[in-house]
């Protein structure tokens, strides 16, 4: 603003987002189309290098050069309910519970008529080039990159193709060779963050071809890259993610399915794959039932200083997302680890001071997993287990049990997941502490 046009606010784009919402009778502008919701659906996207002039009843919009350019008025499909609590005690609580629900509109519209695979309208690449890619690159920062690393091993698992996951803010600074059938992708919630888009920006500068796995429609990521699929599971307002990770994970499983269907994935095997995905939502919601369980432990558990997640294969990224739910909303010390690495220094850290937290699947783990388990309880530390319902632990080595649900291993991390919010969650709340805003922390990271 300057003093001599009172009226008028400029403001341009370099880098950051930037939006103007067009109220009723008002403007805003705002970096996160999540923070004006509540006020307008209408927003108008600058670009970077674009001059936004705006008064109480009217704006323009300009180049650096001056030149007039038309504005696009957007029309969000998000509902002014996304945006209030609707009788919740906290957003984060909130998209825990909206979970089955978010899930259903992930994968609304996008199986086949014949029921054996996955479609995706956007991704802009024909079947035939795709068959042709032997390595996927993913690029993701915080919890996103906890989804990647699920998304790897799925991909591995069912299409056989090599996956590489990288911070999106190493990726730029690292020398390594990328190949030349190489496709990469973005996984980003909020398609804003700075890291992410700068190495997407990279990956393209290199002649790569990057789609992106991202919530808010319109987003820069969304628009800069190749193609991409949407999650569609509305505005996440909570900072730490939910209903958007496990979105990002079911959006790997099908990618995995798609990919994996493409290869060597038989027409029976997709259809049970299917069938699989098609029941997340239920079983999420059988899952959150768990509820007031797993809110009486933790408030037997809110007092101790350090966690530990630990897990196997798939797991292993749940164990990473559970130990970072807790310390960002709670700040509590948590660690995630593959179970049998545990051995190679974080069991120094276990006493009865010290509770760990198990994901225990039924089939060819189990027994490696209740071997880790053996040697927490045998140094004293406490046992959470999140196991599957069949598998048969033996007596008095997990403190506390919280049955899951059997499901097939591509939805499994989905349902895993849910208790390890919910204990956060609560753990947070009995703590008293800001679970929507904790300290330090952004919705989106729009620096570097
Ligand atoms: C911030 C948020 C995290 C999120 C990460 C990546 O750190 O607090 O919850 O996982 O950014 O955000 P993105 O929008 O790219 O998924």
């Amino acid at each position: 603003m300057c003093g001599d046009c009172p009226e008028e606010i400029v403001s341009a784009r370099k880098g950051s987002p930037l939006i103007l919402g067009v109220g009723d009778g008002e403007l805003m502008l705002a970096s996160d189309v999540a923070a004006i919701i509540s006020r307008t659906q209408n927003v108008v996207y600058l670009k970077d290098g674009e001059i936004l002039h705006m008064t109480a009843k009217n704006f323009s919009i300009t180049t650096l050069d001056a030149e007039d350019v038309s504005p696009v008025v957007d029309r969000i499909t998000w509902n002014i309910e996304d945006s209030e609590l609707s009788g919740y005690a906290h957003f984060m609580e909130k998209e825990i519970f909206e979970q089955p629900a978010a899930l259903e509109n992930t994968m609304r519209g996008r199986f086949s008529e014949d029921g054996s695979t996955a479609q995706f309208g956007g991704l802009n690449i024909s079947a035939v080039d795709l068959r042709q890619i032997d390595r996927f690159h993913f690029l993701a920062c915080g919890s996103a990159w906890h989804a990647c690393l699920v998304a790897e091993h799925l991909i591995e698992r069912f299409a056989r193709v090599p996956v590489e996951v990288d911070y999106a803010s190493e990726f730029r600074y690292r020398n390594m060779p990328l190949g030349n059938n190489t496709l990469f992708f973005t996984v980003s919630q909020s398609g804003e963050t700075s890291d992410t888009l700068a190495a997407m920006r990279e990956a393209r500068r290199k002649g790569y071809k990057v789609l992106a796995i991202n919530n808010v429609v319109g987003s820069s990521i969304a628009r800069e890259a190749d193609g991409g699929i949407y999650q569609h599971v509305g505005p996440e307002i909570g900072v730490a993610s939910t209903k958007a990770f496990t979105s990002q994970l079911l959006v790997g499983a099908m990618l995995a399915l798609y990919l994996g269907r493409m290869r060597d994935m038989n027409f029976s095997d997709g259809v049970e794959y299917v069938q699989a995905l098609k029941a997340v939502p239920d079983l999420v919601r059988k899952t959150l039932e768990l509820a007031p369980r797993i809110k009486e432990i933790a408030q037997r558990y809110a007092h101790f200083h350090d966690f530990l997640f630990l897990g196997r294969l798939s797991l292993f990224p749940v164990a990473l997302e559970g130990a970072l739910k807790l310390k960002e909303i709670s700040y509590i010390h948590a660690e995630g680890y593959p179970a049998a690495e545990m051995k190679h220094g974080p069991i120094a850290l276990i006493s009865e001071h010290c509770p760990s937290v198990f994901f225990v699947p039924s089939g060819e783990m189990f027994n490696k997993v209740v071997s880790s388990m053996q040697e927490i309880k045998a140094r004293k530390g406490k046992i959470i287990a999140v196991a599957t319902e069949n598998c048969d632990l033996p007596a008095g080595l997990a403190d506390e049990i919280i049955r899951i649900p059997e499901c097939h291993e591509a939805v499994l991390p989905i349902v895993a997941t849910v208790p390890v919010q919910l204990l956060s969650y609560y753990i947070a709340d009995e703590l008293k502490r800001d679970v929507d805003k904790p300290r330090n922390l952004a919705k989106s990271v729009t620096v570097e």
